[in-house]
């Protein structure tokens, strides 16, 4: 029986859920995630694939012999937190949906195809975003992504062991980039794009530059009460200053509409009512068309941020955490994704994707489904049962244009 992809979304409906956040928290290695995983395996297994799990904690689920011009799609299982149903599971989910529906119909790849589960996309665990396709393409060595440590100290190389992982063998891994001749992967657009064009499908031309930066506010932890207002030395009120710059600047750049700026987490400590803080551990986003814009936009915040710091007495120590240069998918696959699609619409996206971090490597392309509301990264994220199985059938042509061709 064909599988279908909002019945499959449905089944890990109530995994990860969060109580208090609203929508689903489900971070790499953790129960939720790791319930995702066996489920994926579990499908995928049903399916009568052969389900292998990297060095790098990736899930890989083979459809036929493995060897040389695989045709790669998939997408990821974790999420942000407080984040919505599709962003990640949508692409999972309607790629065993056109694998099922191809070997329903009896379709015979003339080259393998595999579907692929890339761990911690988000970096919601460990901060920095699609670990399990650096790890692969050695954009990260293992050796750092083994010590990255999460909030509660657990390093990821202790985290990864939860899934049979061994974080000595983390790290490039050249004979699977060799075997790929294209990796595809499909995702619920997370903007407001195909929306605007009445349009279900779109394939990606870009994402843009991205990087995220920690800034450390420090200041004099003392009594809110017996403090008074032109003794203190605030790093909160530093930092709301460098929030309100970060604003401001991004706007101000706004010409091409594409310079963004966000600090979407703040650690104050301790972090009491009554107490003024002694530092605040916040987290800056910024993105941009080029690398030149990002920088630019970078830097004017970054100098904004270092006058708040002063003017409160506070002091502020920045580290790059990530960044990814602009991304601009393999044009001859673009137009052959286009075309087999009876020229459906190209968009740019603002959001990072494990197919920009293989892109470097693999032709690559992205499908992307309409959000109706263009709102992700949120409870809120939706999508229509029509627009994702549009989607899942769009995948499907494009496997089966791609898995036609013999391997050369
Ligand atoms: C991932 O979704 C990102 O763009 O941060
Ligand atoms: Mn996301
Ligand atoms: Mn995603």
């Amino acid at each position: 029986m064909t599988l279908d992809v909002v019945t499959l979304l449905t089944e890990i409906a109530d995994i990860g859920r969060d109580p208090v956040r609203g929508g689903y928290s489900r971070h790499v290695y953790e129960p939720a995630e790791l319930e995702l995983r066996e489920w994926f395996r579990r499908t995928s297994a049903g399916l009568g694939l052969e389900v292998e799990t990297d060095r790098n904690g990736n899930i890989w689920a083979h459809w036929g012999p493995r060897g040389d011009g695989t045709i790669a799609i998939g997408s990821h299982l974790d999420s942000v937190p407080g984040g919505g149903a599709y962003d990640g599971p949508l692409g999972v989910a309607s790629s065993l949906a056109a694998v099922s529906a191809l070997m329903e119909e009896g379709f015979v790849p003339a080259r393998p195809v595999t579907v692929a589960a890339f761990g911690e996309e988000e970096g919601s665990r460990f901060g920095i975003a699609c670990l399990g396709s650096k790890l692969m393409t050695g954009a990260l060595p293992g050796a750092k992504v083994a010590a990255l440590v999460d909030e509660a100290g657990v390093t990821y190389a202790e985290a990864c062991r939860a899934d049979g992982i061994d974080p000595a063998g983390l790290g490039r891994d050249e004979e699977r980039l060799a075997s790929l001749a294209a990796f595809v992967e499909l995702h619920v657009e997370q903007g407001i794009g195909l929306a605007d064009l009445e349009a279900p499908v779109a394939v990606a031309s870009s994402i843009l530059a991205h990087g995220r930066w920690r800034l450390v506010f420090s200041g004099e932890g003392n009594h809110a009460g017996a403090t008074r207002m032109r003794d203190r030395r605030d790093p909160v009120a530093a930092m709301a200053a460098a929030v309100l710059a970060a604003q401001r600047i991004a706007s101000a750049h706004d010409g091409a509409d594409s310079a963004r700026a966000t600090i979407g987490r703040l650690v104050p400590i301790p972090g009491g009512t009554n107490v003024i803080a002694s530092r605040v551990d916040a987290w800056l986003d910024v993105r941009g068309d080029t690398d030149p814009q990002t920088r630019a936009l970078l830097e004017e915040i970054l100098s904004a941020s270092h006058a708040a710091a002063q003017e409160h007495g506070c002091t502020l120590e920045v580290t790059e955490e990530s960044y990814v240069s602009t991304v601009n998918f393999d044009p001859d696959l673009q137009q052959r994704l286009v075309g087999a699609l009876g020229g459906v619409p190209v968009l740019a996206t603002g959001a990072g994707h494990d197919a920009g971090i293989l892109a470097a490597e693999v032709p690559t392309a992205m499908l992307f489904t309409r959000n109706p509301t263009g709102v992700s990264h949120s409870p809120y994220e939706t999508a229509t049962d029509e627009d994702c199985r549009a989607g899942a059938k769009a995948l499907t042509e494009i496997v089966r244009l791609l898995a036609s061709e013999p391997r050369r």
